[in-house]
């Protein structure tokens, strides 16, 4: 006994017991984060940064998190039955990553009833349901911000090397589109923004083609495998809304008996470790880092300041008492080492 109280006034002078105040029982914070589909590969990439994040903030602090983590399989009726647990089970903050980012109001109303705080983030509520309590917030990246780095990487080349980019040699960008989800914020805004910052600048466009792929490699190899048979080295530039769909780009262009130094320019967004591969082999021509690793820096941050009702402004950086913006950075072979682990 004598040992045991020796041991624990050590501890306390040292200062690791300070944190689980005078009952001496560790405060636990419970999170439940509902993903809308948990394969994704960037929001995979988040998820394991929030984990390994959390269990750092467990030692520095002495706190237990509890995280439960749920699949929503891309549909809204589960996702809402989901959080509804969460609710049932008085979860301390709820983290959402909304399957139909235009059905948050329903999430907002129950959330507030329950007197839960909820944090969305990557697939953003439109403003007037994230208004409706001051509890919400959204933690992600300017999608228009990407798109316009997309377009400089391109417009770049174009002003170092006109000829390399316009294979064609009439003056004229051709290019094709593969997008990500429709209505997704993402997939509007870098759209938009990849051309505009072309056409902003003088450079003449013309869109060959434009497809959904859903984000995916595989939906993305199957479009740019018929564009290639439809307009085979017409096509100059390739923009994908995201890495995987680039990937799959390159994996048409090489399926297809291309030689990697004659794929077109083709650029995506997220700086995953499969594209910042590509970007050191030279196929895949640059990437926009999307911060996984900050998003899920500011969501753990933003919940435990919740969580315990402390100022949520300092802990993140708030935007209109709501938004956590977190910037994005291009990546080409010449920065590359900056953001490979
Ligand atoms: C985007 C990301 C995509 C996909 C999507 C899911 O921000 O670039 O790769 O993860 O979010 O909502």
């Amino acid at each position: 006994m004598k040992r045991i109280c020796a041991l624990f006034f050590a501890l306390v002078l040292a200062g690791t017991l300070t944190a689980c105040g005078d009952t001496g029982v560790t405060p636990t914070i419970r999170i439940g984060v509902a993903l809308y589909q948990q394969d994704d590969t960037f929001i995979s990439t988040v998820m394991q940064a929030f984990q390994q994040q959390a269990m750092a903030m467990e030692q520095e602090r002495g706190v237990k998190i509890n995280l439960n983590l749920a699949d929503g399989r891309s549909s809204q009726t589960i996702q809402n039955e989901q959080v509804d647990r969460f609710l049932d089970q008085d979860y301390d903050v709820i983290c959402v990553n909304i399957v139909d980012r235009t059905a948050a109001a329903v999430l907002i109303d129950k959330a507030q009833s329950a007197g839960v705080p909820v944090i969305f983030f990557n697939r953003e509520p439109v403003m007037e349901d994230l208004s409706r309590w001051e509890q919400a917030y959204y933690i992600g990246s300017p999608g228009a911000r990407a798109g316009e780095l997309q377009g400089e990487l391109v417009l770049r080349s174009w002003q170092s090397d006109p000829s390399a980019l316009d294979r064609s040699g009439d003056g004229v960008l051709q290019y094709v589109m593969l997008e990500g989800e429709a209505g997704h914020q993402d997939t509007l805004l870098r759209t938009e923004y990849s051309v505009k910052t072309l056409t902003g600048a003088g450079i003449a466009t013309e869109k060959l083609a434009n497809e959904t792929a859903d984000w995916q490699r595989g939906q993305a190899g199957t479009r740019m495998k018929q564009w290639l048979e439809e307009f085979g080295d017409a096509i100059e530039v390739v923009f994908a809304n995201n890495d995987d769909m680039a990937l799959g780009a390159i994996d048409a262009c090489l399926n297809s008996g291309m030689a990697p130094e004659d794929l077109p320019f083709i650029v995506g967004v997220d700086a995953t470790p499969p594209a910042l591969e590509a970007v050191a082999e030279g196929t895949l021509k640059g990437t926009v880092q999307n911060d996984a690793k900050g998003q899920a820096k500011n969501m753990l941050a933003l919940s435990c300041a919740l969580a315990e009702g402390t100022d949520p402004s300092r802990a993140v950086e708030l935007t209109d008492g709501k938004y956590v913006w977190l910037p994005y950075v291009s990546v080409t072979k010449e920065n590359l080492s900056a953001f490979q682990q």
